[in-house]
């Protein structure tokens, strides 16, 4: 719709049938800049501008407030079409694939899920490859052959309901034929725009004033996440099935044979999977399909290969978030040159100080760049990038853009090299570089000594606290953190939680701010209430403690269960030091080690971390994780240590399967241990068991034990 030309006129000259149109107009504007500063983070007018919107707004209400709609601009804040879908928990989350980026992490790859399973060296591997589609990835669930519901992968564990978008797609049946459908099935595959429906879209997009896309992924998932299912329904979507997740039975026992099922049943699949026997077969798959990656008529950023036989796939497991037994091969990365415009240092929430290239946008591989990682002090010196330079920049499927060097024959004659800056921009503190104590070595990163005075690591860690795997408050993102922060109100993670009881108090309370309405605050008050029970894997990894990523937070939770052992433990490796009983459960505790307890005994050492953290948890009703040991097995929340060589399991499958039957898995024996498992030429482990009087098992004992 146009700008009405009411909009240059002053308010009181107008007509209802002008102010009217014009509300029309400024609650549509308003909306469409609110999804592209918080939804999509870019901005296309000032704040200034915004403001203006905004307060022609109001003033048209206030003169005209018979004509104030229900869903009045001036009633809500930011864009939370998130929101409107519901939320959907997937059964069995929704994974991500790790990287391979040339051959040798391929080879890696087999020879990974050789060692894992312990295989001959004649005993051949079978893969499928398949194209790695650019699409989104979707969940689709089928109860007895109909078609029920369709969730988007969100963070994982949960995605957003799109089932009447879903149900649009001309290509999706609603029922799947055949006598060996399950009684439910989750299929799990990608939804995507051709190229030739992609162009056709953003033509006419264009010719209808309306915004175009910028790839084929981007326009895809714009048209999904449609609360006008008519919208999603007239653009092409198309969708191909290639995993599944919770199923009540399976027609096959291999990758190949649930392809071949799925297609019977009715579903697109890709055509081009197919099965190869060892890394070279993978690797002649792949140069193949880099050939014809250009004529498939639809995009593909890589090759998957997963292991074929669903009973070793099963063996192999997940680590992380991606499993052992499929890796994404990606085609490498697009480059493009551009002009270096600046060097900005950001302030990350530990005080590190990461330059960050300031680009003339430039489309690289379908996307508009503007923004660029620079790494670190090293890294410009050694690359020797001068502001003003024109740089070559790389982008690789969803990693940041980084800056491989610039052309010096392009170079200024005043260009001067960069001089890294020894202070801290957002406070002023001095900016060092730590000396490591063992290795001497100088830390690659500056970072900023400033700690509780310093804003930028401040907001930075409320950030982390309030990111997807931490806190995740749906509508306190990172930009309210910036606001909140600026306005005193949140300053440190507990000050959220007591948000609302001050708010009722406060004479500027939120709901009368610009741009925040009496139910968006409600909304918000309710998430933030909704996350006061929080599980102690998220609460460990939200403190944003030095070394402490997802998987050690999860780790941490694991071991200890609830907060208050994890926390009498930290402090008596506080008061005890390394030597202490509480600092080795810490350290022993498998896949931690004494980066990670020194990090805590650090953390937990200053005062204001432990008021900060004190006040947080009177807020809060911590709540175990699903302890492993909720397992009904032989070895659940037992306490298990392996040693020597094992025969039949590698030593990785044996950890893996103990983890999934409930165990704890230690590195080293103490009077906890609840057994020792001891392989051929087992040593120092073994004698130590002994003396404690730990139980000490055979290979073929354990391997009875849990059946
Ligand atoms: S398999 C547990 N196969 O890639 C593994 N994923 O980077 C399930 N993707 O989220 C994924 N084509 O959206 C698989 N042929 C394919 C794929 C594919 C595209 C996407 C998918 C996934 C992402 C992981």
């Amino acid at each position: 719709m146009a700008k009405p030309n009411s909009a240059s006129k002053s308010v009181e000259t107008l007509t209802k049938v002008e102010a009217a149109k014009e509300l029309v107009w400024l609650s549509a504007e308003i909306a469409r800049h609110d999804t592209s500063y918080f939804q999509n983070d870019a901005p296309e007018i000032s704040d200034a501008e915004y403001d203006q919107l905004r307060r022609r707004n109001l003033e048209l209400e206030e003169c005209f407030p018979e004509l104030i709609p229900l869903d009045s601009p001036s009633s809500r804040v930011g864009s939370a079409p998130a929101e409107a879908f519901g939320k959907v928990r997937h059964r069995v989350p929704m994974l991500s694939l790790g990287n391979a980026f040339n051959d040798e992490d391929v080879v890696d790859f087999e020879d990974r899920i050789r060692r894992f399973l312990k295989l001959s060296s004649d005993e051949p591997v079978v893969f499928t490859a398949e194209p790695k589609i650019d699409g989104l990835s979707i969940s689709l669930r089928y109860e007895n052959g109909a078609f029920v519901e369709a969730a988007t992968r969100g963070d994982g564990a949960e995605g957003e309901n799109v089932t009447n978008n879903v149900n649009t797609l001309q290509e999706l049946p609603k029922t799947l034929r055949g006598d060996d459908v399950p009684a439910s099935i989750d299929i799990r595959g990608e939804i995507y725009l051709s190229h030739e429906d992609f162009a056709r879209l953003n033509a006419d997009q264009e010719a209808a004033g309306n915004k175009v896309f910028a790839n084929p992924r981007n326009a895809a998932a714009g048209s999904l996440r449609q609360l006008d299912t008519s919208i999603t329904a007239s653009r092409p979507l198309r969708f191909f099935a290639y995993a599944w997740g919770e199923a009540s039975s399976l027609p096959a026992d291999s990758q190949s044979g649930m392809i071949t099922a799925f297609e019977r049943w009715g579903l697109p699949v890709n055509p081009l999977t197919q099965t190869c026997k060892s890394a070279a077969e993978l690797m002649s798959y792949y140069a193949d399909l880099s050939e014809q990656r250009a004529s498939l008529g639809y995009d593909i950023d890589g090759i998957v290969y997963k292991v074929d036989r669903l009973d070793w796939q099963e063996r192999l497991g997940f680590v992380s978030r991606a499993p052992r037994w499929a890796i994404a091969h990606k085609f490498p990365a697009e480059q493009a040159t551009t002009i270096l415009r600046d060097i900005e240092i950001q302030v990350g929430r530990t005080g590190s100080l990461t330059p960050v290239a300031k680009l003339e946008p430039v489309t690289v591989g379908g996307v508009v760049v503007s923004n660029a990682t620079l790494h670190n002090e090293d890294e410009i010196a050694r690359k020797d990038v001068r502001i003003g330079d024109t740089v070559r920049v790389q982008r690789a499927g969803d990693v940041i853009p980084q800056i491989l060097g610039a052309i010096e024959e392009k170079r200024p004659k005043d260009s001067k090299p960069f001089e890294f800056p020894t202070v801290c921009p957002a406070c002023g503190s001095h900016a060092e570089r730590e000396i490591d104590e063992k290795t001497g070595e100088v830390d690659v990163v500056r970072r900023c000594t400033g700690g509780l005075i310093c804003p930028a690591q401040a907001k930075e860690r409320l950030k982390h606290f309030v990111s997807r795997n931490a806190f995740d408050i749906e509508g306190l993102g990172e930009k309210q953190v910036e606001l909140f922060f600026d306005e005193g109100r949140i300053m440190q993670p507990a000050d959220i939680f007591t948000l609302e009881a001050r708010n009722a108090r406060s004479e500027k309370p939120l709901e009368k701010k610009k741009g925040f309405g009496k139910k968006s605050v409600d909304n918000l008050f309710a998430a933030i209430s909704s996350r006061r029970a929080i599980g102690l894997d998220r609460l460990i990894y939200a403190l944003g403690i030095r070394h402490i990523g997802e998987t050690t937070g999860r780790d941490l939770a694991r071991a200890f269960g609830s907060w208050e052992n994890f926390r009498r433990t930290v402090e008596g490796a506080l008061d005890g030091g390394r030597d202490s009983e509480a600092y080795q459960e810490i350290n022993n505790i498998d896949g931690i080690g004494p980066s990670v307890a020194d990090a805590l005994v650090a953390f937990f050492g200053e005062e204001h971390n432990t008021r900060a953290v004190d006040a947080l948890i009177a807020e809060l009703d911590v709540q175990a994780i699903e302890a492993p040991s909720a397992v009904d097995s032989s070895i659940a929340g037992k306490t298990v240590v392996f040693t020597g060589t094992l025969e039949k399991l590698s030593r990785n499958e044996a950890k893996a399967q103990a983890e999934r039957l409930g165990a704890k898995v230690s590195g080293s024996i103490s009077k906890k241990t609840d057994y020792l498992i001891a392989g051929a030429q087992a040593g120092s482990k073994l004698t130590k068991a002994q003396s404690l009087g730990v139980t000490v098992l055979l290979e073929d004992d354990w391997i009875a034990l849990i059946g």
